[in-house]
């Protein structure tokens, strides 16, 4: 009928991020498609795959609510077929670092299940959020290399109102947790700070950032990357524009963020 699909690719448990999305796609395509899938491809071995939150009934009053037309939630066994062996793997600088280098094979998995989606649902456009940035650009990269005909829209983190970037993975948190999971948000706007005052040496504003999130309790640091949003390679000078982000494990829960620089 010449109608515009939009795909907003999620792993369920909906919080006010994933409705943004939806709603980013009710207002760029005619008809909206939400898919929910916990994809155990993108799980490493000892990865939250088990207890990672579910709740279908309540996402699926959420979705009918945010106007989505269809909410297509298929089982493992749909979407990976038993001798299921074809995976997408999107090589190189992109996926070497940051969460790709404490995730081994997570992209694969994104960029394996992103795929199949599309190939299912046939979408105009797919919206996917800000915040798993290197997730975005991977799944740029494979649309632009295996020339899906598929546009890519990138939707600003949501925040909570303290900062914290919302995450399924926030109901993990303990409510010590949930205090020490702030760290990020504040780390992120630190880094913003000195940048803003003049500092542009990247190790600089890495040690500051060290020392804020330590200061948290039951924090350790995965990785703070400082560098170039489109290739993700690290430069030890900071411009306009320049990627801050990092994972932090806060108790037994990893949380991503990132913010751009301005200068
Ligand atoms: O961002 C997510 O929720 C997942 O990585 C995605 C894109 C739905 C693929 O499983």
């Amino acid at each position: 009928a010449g109608l515009r699909v939009g795909l907003v690719p999620t792993m369920g448990y909906f919080h006010e991020g994933h409705l943004a999305l939806m709603r980013r796609a009710r207002e760029l395509a005619d008809r909206v498609v939400v898919s929910l899938f916990v994809n155990p491809t993108q799980f490493g071995p000892g990865e939250d795959l088990d207890r990672y939150p579910r709740d279908l009934e309540r996402d699926r009053a959420l979705a009918e609510e945010t106007g989505v037309d269809l909410l297509f939630a298929p089982s493992v066994e749909e979407i990976y077929p038993p001798g299921a062996s074809t995976f997408v793997e999107v090589e190189g600088g992109l996926t070497a670092g940051l969460c790709g280098a404490s995730r081994p094979g997570h992209f694969r998995g994104v960029a394996t299940v992103v795929a199949k989606l599309f190939n299912i649902v046939q979408p105009d456009l797919a919206v996917f959020g800000e915040k798993d940035f290197q997730q975005l650009q991977v799944i740029r990269r494979m649309v632009r290399d295996l020339h899906i005909p598929v546009e890519i829209v990138g939707h600003p983190i949501v925040r909570e109102p303290d900062g914290l970037a919302m995450s399924s993975r926030n109901s993990y948190l303990s409510a010590q947790e949930r205090a020490s999971a702030l760290a990020l948000f504040r780390a992120l706007e630190l880094a913003k700070k000195m940048v803003g005052m003049g500092v542009t040496r990247a190790s600089e504003v890495r040690r500051a950032m060290e020392e804020a999130i330590l200061a948290h309790p039951s924090t350790r640091i995965d990785y703070i990357f400082i560098g170039d949003p489109e290739t993700l390679a690290e430069t030890e000078a900071i411009g306009p524009g320049s990627l801050v982000a990092l994972a932090v494990w806060v108790g037994r829960t990893r949380l991503i963020d990132n913010m751009r620089m301005e200068i």
